[in-house]
C-alpha cells in the first residue's frame, strides 16, 4: 500500500501510472471512512488500474469551527479498511494542510451558476466554495481520468461536474448510489455521533422519502410537501431543517411537475446536534 505526504511524490508516481496509458480513478475524502466510502472505492476499482484516495479534512467547507474539530480523524482504520479492498492498486493520499492551502487557508470564490446557492448552499454558507477549492487543487494534483462522488451528497456531485465544466478539466464525473444500513439510513461518519435513541429514529428520514416518492405520482408537489412536514411533527427526536423537491440539473425547487423533467426530494434533519442529509430520485 502506497501512502504520500506530499504533492511532489504522489504526482511522479501517477505520472508513472499515465505513461503506461493505464487510466487513473480517484476517490477525494475526508477519512473515517465507512462502507459508503467503501463502495465508491470499489466502483473505482472495477473501472481504472490504479486508483487514488486521499483523505483530508478540509478546513475550508466548514463552517463551524466545532464541527472541524469535532470531525472524526481514523487514518490508521482507514488504511487497514483500503488493505482489505487491494494492496496493490490503492493510492492513499494524505496531505498536510500546507500541501494544499501553501499557507493561505482561504477559499476561492466560484460561479457554479446558482446551483451553490440552493439547499445546503443556503443552509451552509460558504460550504461549496471550501468543497469547490480543495477539488480543483486535488484534480490538479492527482489529474485523474475518472472521478467518483456519492450521490448521497448529489449537491455537491452537481456542482463537481460544473466545476470540471466551467474549468475544462479532462475528468469524468461519476456519481455512485447512495449505500445503506438494512436499516435505510445513509451512512455517513456522523452516524457514528448518534445516540442510540437517535439512531434509532433515523431511519424514518429514509422511511419518509421512499414515501414521497409513491405520493410524488399522485399528489401536487404542495401536498407532498405539507405531508412531510406533518410527519416530522411527529417525530419526537427528529427535527426537519429543510425538505425540498427540485429539478436535477437547477437543484431550484419545482415549480410545476413537468414529464421532461427528472426530480429529486432533498432533506436535512437534525437529530439532536447531528445534522443528516439524505435524497432520493422521483421520476
Ligand atoms: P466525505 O464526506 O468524506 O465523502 C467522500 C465521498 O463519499 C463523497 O463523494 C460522498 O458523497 C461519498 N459518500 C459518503 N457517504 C456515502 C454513502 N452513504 N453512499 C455513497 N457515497 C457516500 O464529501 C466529502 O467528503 C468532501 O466534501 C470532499 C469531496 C472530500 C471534499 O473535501
Amino acid at each position: 500500500m502506497k501512502i504520500f505526504n506530499s504533492k511532489e511524490d504522489i504526482s511522479k508516481v501517477i505520472e508513472g501510472v499515465k505513461t503506461q496509458n493505464k487510466s487513473v480513478g480517484f476517490v477525494p475524502t475526508m477519512g473515517a471512512l465507512h462502507n459508503g466510502h467503501l463502495s465508491l472505492v470499489r466502483k473505482a476499482l472495477n473501472e481504472n488500474a490504479t486508483v487514488v484516495v486521499s483523505v483530508f479534512v478540509n478546513p475550508t467547507q466548514f463552517d463551524k469551527k466545532e464541527d472541524l474539530e469535532k470531525y472524526p480523524r481514523t487514518l490508521k482504520r482507514d488504511i487497514n479498511l483500503l488493505k482489505t479492498l487491494s494492496e496493490n492498486n490503492i493510492i492513499i493520499y494524505v496531505p498536510s494542510i500546507n500541501d494544499i492551502y501553501e499557507g493561505n487557508i482561504k477559499a476561492l470564490k466560484f460561479d457554479f451558476d446558482g446551483l451553490e446557492n440552493e439547499m445546503e448552499g443556503e443552509f451552509r454558507p460558504g460550504h461549496f466554495d471550501g468543497v469547490g477549492t480543495v477539488v480543483k487543487r486535488l484534480f490538479e494534483i492527482v489529474k485523474p481520468d475518472n472521478a467518483y462522488f456519492g450521490e448521497k451528497d448529489f449537491q455537491q456531485l452537481q456542482i463537481i461536474k460544473k466545476l470540471v465544466e466551467k474549468f475544462l478539466m479532462p475528468i469524468d464525473v461519476i456519481g455512485c448510489k447512495i449505500y445503506r444500513e438494512k436499516s435505510g439510513l445513509a451512512l455517513s461518519s456522523r452516524n457514528e455521533r448518534l445516540k442510540p435513541e437517535h439512531k434509532k429514529a433515523a431511519p424514518e428520514i429514509f422511511n419518509i422519502l421512499k414515501a414521497v416518492k409513491e405520493k410524488f405520482g399522485e399528489q401536487s408537489t404542495k401536498k407532498v410537501i405539507e405531508w412531510v412536514v406533518k410527519e416530522f411533527a411527529k417525530q419526537k427526536l427528529l427535527e426537519l431543517e429543510y425538505f425540498m423537491i427540485a429539478d436535477v440539473k437547477t437543484l431550484k425547487k419545482i415549480k410545476r411537475k413537468s414529464n421532461k423533467k427528472t426530480y429529486r426530494a432533498f432533506i436535512a434533519v437534525y437529530a439532536s446536534d447531528i445534522r443528516l442529509i439524505d435524497n432520493i430520485a422521483l421520476n
